[in-house]
C-alpha cells in the first residue's frame, strides 16, 4: 500500500446499485452510477488504505490499487462485506434495493389472457445498519449515506440514529440536482457532534475531504 495517513489502515466501501432479479432477464434497480462510492475508494487508497470495493452492477473501471468485489444483489453485497471485515472503517455509498421479488426459474411469460404478473416484495438485508452492529467485528468508524429528495438534513439525523452509524453524508437526489449520475454532489456530514455543510464539489474532491476526515478520525482514536 501507499504512504499516507491511513498507511495499515483496512478500509470496505460498497459501491453501486444493487439488481435484484425477477428472472432469468429481468431485474429492478436503481440509478446509481457508483461515481460517489468508486471515488471513495479510491480517496481513501491515495491516503494509503487497504480498501476493498464491494461494488454492484456499473459502468465504471476499478479504481487502481484497490480490491474489487462485484456483486449483483443486496444478499450478495452482504456476504461480500461480511467476508472483508475485518475494517477500520467502512463506507456504505452503495445504493442497496430495499426490496427483493422471489426469483422465477424462467423468463415469465405473457398470457394469452393479457393478465400482468404481480410482484410480491421482501425486505432486502440493510448492510450499514448490519455492519454497525457487527460487535467486535464491527469497523470503529461506519459512515452512510443518506439520498433523500425532500427535508433532506432531518431525514438523514434520523436515519443516523435509526442505523447506528457514526457519520452519514446527506445528499440532495432531487432530479432538478443533477446528483445521480452527475460529477458533482452537494453533502452534507452529519456527526454526533453536529452537522456541516459542505460546498458542491466534484466527486473526486467530495471524496478525498471525506477520506481525509476519515484519516483524521482514525487518528484521533489511535492516539486516545
Ligand atoms: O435507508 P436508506 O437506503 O436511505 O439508507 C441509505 C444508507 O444505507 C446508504 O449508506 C446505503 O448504502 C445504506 N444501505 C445499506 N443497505 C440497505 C439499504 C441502505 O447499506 N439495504
Amino acid at each position: 500500500a501507499a504512504p499516507g495517513p491511513l498507511a495499515g489502515r483496512r478500509a470496505l466501501v460498497t459501491s453501486g446499485p444493487t439488481h435484484e432479479a425477477i428472472d432469468p432477464v429481468r431485474y429492478i434497480a436503481n440509478r446509481s452510477s457508483g461515481k460517489q462510492g468508486h471515488a471513495i475508494a479510491a480517496a481513501l487508497t491515495a491516503l494509503g488504505a487497504e480498501v476493498t470495493l464491494v461494488s454492484g452492477p456499473v459502468a465504471l473501471d476499478d479504481p487502481d490499487g484497490v480490491r474489487v468485489i462485484r456483486v449483483e444483489s443486496a444478499r450478495e453485497m452482504l456476504e461480500a462485506c461480511r467476508a472483508a471485515l475485518p475494517a477500520d472503517v467502512a463506507v456504505c455509498a452503495a445504493a442497496v434495493a430495499d426490496w427483493r421479488v422471489e426469483a422465477a426459474g424462467q423468463k415469465i411469460k405473457k398470457t394469452a389472457e393479457g393478465a400482468a404478473p404481480s410482484l410480491s416484495f421482501t425486505e432486502n438485508p440493510d448492510i450499514l445498519a448490519t455492519l454497525s452492529a457487527a460487535g467486535p467485528e464491527r469497523p470503529a468508524l461506519v459512515v452512510g449515506f443518506a439520498a433523500e429528495t425532500e427535508n433532506v438534513l432531518d431525514h438523514a439525523a434520523a436515519k443516523r440514529a435509526r442505523k447506528g452509524c457514526d457519520w452519514i453524508l446527506a445528499n440532495d437526489v432531487s432530479p432538478a440536482t443533477g446528483t445521480f449520475g452527475g460529477d458533482r454532489n452537494t453533502l452534507h456530514l452529519i456527526t454526533a457532534d453536529g452537522m456541516e455543510d459542505w460546498p458542491t464539489l466534484d466527486k473526486a474532491d467530495a471524496a478525498a475531504r471525506l477520506a481525509d476526515r476519515i484519516a483524521h478520525a482514525l487518528t484521533a482514536t489511535a492516539a486516545a
